[in-house]
């Protein structure tokens, strides 16, 4: 039955057709915290540049970032091209079939590693992530926080048990589909293929529990454009910092809005710089893990460019081809 409805509705997402191991694993970690309609041409790019586990393997690292830029997480993408040369050391290219090889690739946990086990290689195995999570709390009217150990487990052997002999790797991306499509936090149980049997369909709405999510960090930055002669200074990410192998430009944590008096003070104290102030651009949101930041952009000149260590005079005809924090891409956009 979901499976039917699944083969009649599913929507065409290009690594539907081909689903590769390789195609399976890249489309679905980038499928983690990202809307499909925003993954699409990400996809189509990456299997464009890196159309196999060796040529992801042999890539620079700045080129897979900037292939990822603007998707966030980083860290999803260093672990791609991380997991991409273990499989070349360790399993000759070919990614490998069976759970315990897969969850010793870096980067790879049980969601992905039953995702690839399932399209990939058409095994029985129940990828559970949120959504279906939210699905499963429904149709089984399962009372408790799913964010408990316990309650993952049983969610995930009902997932199991869903899932039918013959295709069971239908049955799985039915239910990715399902909770995307129709069982979305809002549901639409009324067009629902299983609200004949679903148990929490009249609560459908307060469902799944989960913590209660904390709050974001508010955070205040001034963030510095100082250019020179037609470079202008950045700072790359450092590695295992959040923002790492991403660039940004020089800022300020405030607690508030400082004047422009301060702000030049402190470019004084931190750079030994004394530029001239130019402009002020818009504020800019950016959130990022738990962190809410608002930039605050200042532009200013300098007659020539200083050394200063850890930092980069970038000519600015070649930021762009840059991979940059999304808050930082839109200063550069302004
Ligand atoms: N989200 C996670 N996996 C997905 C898939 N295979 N298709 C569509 N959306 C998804």
């Amino acid at each position: 039955m979901l499976n039917d409805w699944f083969q009649n509705h599913k929507r065409d997402l290009p690594w539907r057709a081909d689903p590769t191991p390789y195609r399976v694993w890249i489309s679905e970690v980038m499928l983690q915290q990202t809307r499909a309609t925003v993954v699409i041409p990400y996809f189509e790019k990456w299997m464009r540049l890196f159309p196999d586990v060796a040529t992801l393997a042999h890539a620079s690292l700045d080129a897979v970032i900037k292939a990822w830029e603007g998707l966030g997480y980083y860290s999803r993408a260093r672990n791609l091209h991380k997991g991409a040369q273990q499989i070349v050391e360790r399993f000759g290219g070919e990614i490998p079939s069976t759970r315990e090889e897969l969850m010793s690739i870096q980067g790879l946990g049980p969601y992905t590693v039953n995702a690839i086990l399932s399209f990939g290689f058409r095994k029985r195995a129940a990828p559970v992530d949120g959504n279906v999570t939210r699905v499963l709390a429904r149709f089984f009217a399962i009372e408790d926080n799913v964010c408990k150990q316990a309650v993952k487990r049983k969610i995930a052997q009902g997932a199991e048990a869903l899932l039918t002999p013959d295709e069971p790797w239908v049955t799985a991306e039915a239910l990715i589909e399902l909770g995307a499509t129709i069982c979305t936090p809002r549901p639409r149980c009324e067009i629902c293929p299983l609200n004949k049997n679903c148990l929490g369909k009249e609560r459908a709405h307060l469902l799944p529990i989960k913590n209660i999510e904390k709050e974001l960090t508010q955070l205040k930055r001034a963030v510095l454009w100082i250019e020179a002669v037609g470079k202008v200074l950045v700072k790359k990410g450092e590695p295992g910092k959040i923002m790492a192998d991403l660039y940004e430009f020089p800022y300020f944590e405030m607690e508030e809005l400082w004047p422009i008096q301060k702000i030049k003070k402190a470019i004084l104290a931190e750079f030994g710089l004394k530029p001239q102030v130019i402009g002020q651009g818009p504020q800019v949101t950016h959130t990022f893990t738990r962190y809410k930041a608002t930039l605050f952009p200042f532009k200013f000149r300098l007659k020539t460019p200083q050394e200063i260590v850890g930092y980069e005079w970038v000519e600015q005809n070649n930021l762009s081809k840059l991979p940059f924090s999304s808050g930082h891409r839109r200063i550069l956009h302004l």
